[in-house]
């Protein structure tokens, strides 16, 4: 159930993009690109575990799933919303980073109804399509990361360093998903 989490996925078509980017871009990759490439690969293959579930109608195992990817992407998340999408805004505008983190609200309604859902609890048709459909948003916007590493490649290498180090911090403190949520939410009162 869901135990592939932690490996990234070579193969996937997201990654092959991903590499073509960056081999036009840079021969060396950077440790940042190494590190968002790795976050990207986690939380791509646990939402489309997630979609899999859903559809199949496979609630337990889609928890389950929902509970990993939450203590999993959280650090990814974190970064993204608080270092990396401020420094977009610059680079892409308010417009598109401003629907990424819509998407992000998306993908983090799913895992929220997921770890509300008692085990065993049944589910309407209409509250399964809700998730499902919330999670294919998010796992669209994952998909989408081949663009972002282009705009991140025309960031300063001062500042992709600087990212990098504020991704190790967040990943070394591990947070869940639905705490950054929950902060945010502490934060607007
Ligand atoms: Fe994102």
């Amino acid at each position: 159930m869901c135990d592939s989490l932690s490996q990234a996925d070579p193969n996937c078509s997201n990654f092959r993009l991903h590499e073509e980017v960056l081999g036009t871009m840079n021969a060396r990759p950077s440790a940042l690109f190494d590190a968002f490439k790795e976050d990207h690969a986690v939380l791509g293959r646990g939402l489309h575990e997630i979609s899999e579930y859903l559809r199949g109608g496979d609630l337990l195992a889609a928890k389950a799933c929902g509970d990993r990817v939450d203590r999993q992407a959280g650090a990814h998340i974190a970064f993204e919303e608080q270092f990396f999408y401020p420094t977009l805004r610059r680079l892409l505008g308010d417009a598109d980073v401003d629907r990424l983190y819509h998407e992000h609200g998306q993908g983090l309604s799913v895992i929220k109804a997921l770890a509300r859902l008692p085990e065993g609890a049944p589910l309407s048709e209409a509250e399964r399509r809700t998730m499902l459909q919330d999670s294919e948003v998010m796992e669209a916007h994952v998909a989408e990361c081949g663009e972002l590493f282009g705009t991140m490649g025309r960031l300063p290498p001062v500042e992709q360093d600087a990212l990098y180090r504020e991704l190790v911090a967040l990943r070394e403190k591990a947070p869940r998903w639905t705490e950054l949520a929950v902060k945010a939410e502490t934060k607007k009162k």
